[in-house]
């Protein structure tokens, strides 16, 4: 079993716990030692005095010289005659520990005849009882000692691991010109964990640069070929073609359009803070264009197709994100569904958009987000990328998208806006 407890505060408890054990031992031998003790002398010094009164005084016919602390009974004394309630006392050495009485006992039988000596030990048992208020204090100060004792230790102990969380935690870590970490240590185990934190995060900076060349590589090359693509199509549209021509030099226009959007998108994603100064469209607008778009595609396919305005968020919005993310559950929305309906609705912190298709099964609708997995309703020749990339652009926007599914029921996807937690952190599943 792992224990979740941070472990500064282990350190304490193993120091406390360890310091009960000891001192509590000790404590406890202290209090048997006095026990001990106190059970040997004193019977060893009763049964001395008990031998001498019946030695030397009683059998010279004199009264027992005792101090007033202790007397003497005799069971064929009848002028000494036992208390009733000692009578069935055992031979030897007893302590009577009661509220009002506090005695050590110690009975003797020879001849037929008991003999006993009663000693008051009240004095003895005040003091016994502040010495083991003494060790009961000890015993509470070193533990409040060793916790005090704990907290330092565990705080010596644990700054260089903190400062080492901190220096990973820090956002520059993955700046390839920041300092590496093992240096400022010592050559113990948090030197070696700084090493491997340098080695790991050597390589994921070098993976993260990689990525973001090739992403903006790419993307910034397919840019001019796309453009050449939508000025041929503009100069072929110029030339008066017949209708199906002209049809079809749309759909490339439109297709290069979707590919520079595309484009323009995972720049923005590679190149974090790029996206702030474009300009913006309002959900109703995007949504307009994604219904002239998937519309027609939508009917030809024999579906029905809704636009919903349920009082429409009015902010502006990164016009290719939101186009990009419409258009991917559009795509999903029109493969996945044979009959019936698919639903754009407008909402006031969001959309959503609904298909009356196969759905999505409870156990894929986690994993249908991420990238190059398709579920068991995967048509035609997708990657799986489509929904990982809109979930990307979620994290990237502080979106929430939530998928809500049943099988043979359809499939919801719906967006807000303004999600309840902070963006970085989507949800990107069912509720
Ligand atoms: N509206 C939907 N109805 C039913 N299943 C869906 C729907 N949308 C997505 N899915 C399921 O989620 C999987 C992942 O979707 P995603 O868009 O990521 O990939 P894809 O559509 O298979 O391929 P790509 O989008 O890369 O062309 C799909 O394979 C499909 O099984
Ligand atoms: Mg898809």
């Amino acid at each position: 079993m792992t224990t979740r407890l941070p472990f500064s505060r282990r350190i304490v408890i193993a120091f406390v716990l360890m310091t009960m054990v000891v001192s509590g031992s000790f404590s406890l031998g202290i209090v048997a030692v006095v026990h001990f003790v106190e059970d040997q002398l004193i019977s060893k010094e009763l049964r001395g005095k008990l031998n001498m009164v019946l030695h030397e005084d009683i059998r010279a016919g004199r009264e027992p010289r005792l101090d007033a602390r202790t007397r003497f009974f005799a069971s064929n004394s009848a002028g000494h005659p036992i208390p009733e309630r000692f009578a069935d006392f055992p031979e030897g050495f007893t302590e009577i520990e009661e509220e009002d009485e506090a005695s050590y006992v110690y009975v003797l039988e020879a001849n037929g005849a008991r003999y006993m000596l009663l000693q008051d030990q009240r004095e003895f048992e005040d003091r016994e009882e502040i010495l083991f208020s003494v060790v009961v204090a000890g015993f509470l100060l070193c533990i409040v000692l060793s916790w005090g004792l704990g907290v330092v230790m565990a705080r010596q102990v644990m700054a260089p691991v903190a400062r080492l969380a901190g220096q990973v935690r820090h956002p520059d870590q993955l700046d390839t010109r920041t300092a590496p970490l093992a240096p400022s240590y010592a050559h113990d185990e948090i030197g070696h964990l700084a090493a491997a934190f340098d080695k790991t995060l050597g390589q994921l900076r070098r993976s993260i640069e990689r990525e973001r060349l090739f992403t903006s590589d790419v993307s910034h090359e397919l840019r001019t070929p796309l453009m050449v693509i939508s000025t041929s199509c503009e100069l072929l549209l110029e030339n008066e073609p017949h209708d199906a021509q002209r049809e079809q030099i749309e759909r490339i226009a439109r297709a290069a359009r979707d590919m520079n959007d595309l484009v323009r998108t995972f720049l923005m994603l590679a190149r974090s803070g790029l996206d702030d100064a474009a300009e913006t469209a309002t959900l109703a607008e995007v949504a307009r264009e994604q219904a002239e778009l998937w519309g027609p595609a939508l009917r030809a396919k024999g579906l029905d197709f809704e636009l919903v305005d349920e009082g429409a968020d009015t902010a502006g919005h990164n016009p290719t994100f939101l186009r990009t993310v419409m258009a991917n559950l559009m795509r999903n929305a029109l493969h996945y569904t044979a009959i019936g309906t698919v639903r754009l609705v407008l909402e006031r912190d969001g959309f959503c958009i609904e298909d009356t298709g196969m759905g999505v099964p409870a156990h894929e609708r986690d994993r249908i987000f991420e990238p190059f997995v398709r579920g068991t309703a995967a048509r035609g020749e997708g990657l799986g990328l489509g929904l990982s990339l809109v979930k990307r652009i979620c994290e990237h926007t502080g979106w929430d998208i939530a998928a809500k599914s049943g099988q043979e029921e359809g499939t919801c996807f719906k967006i807000s806006f303004a999600p309840a937690h902070a963006p970085d952190q989507p949800r990107g599943s069912n509720p």
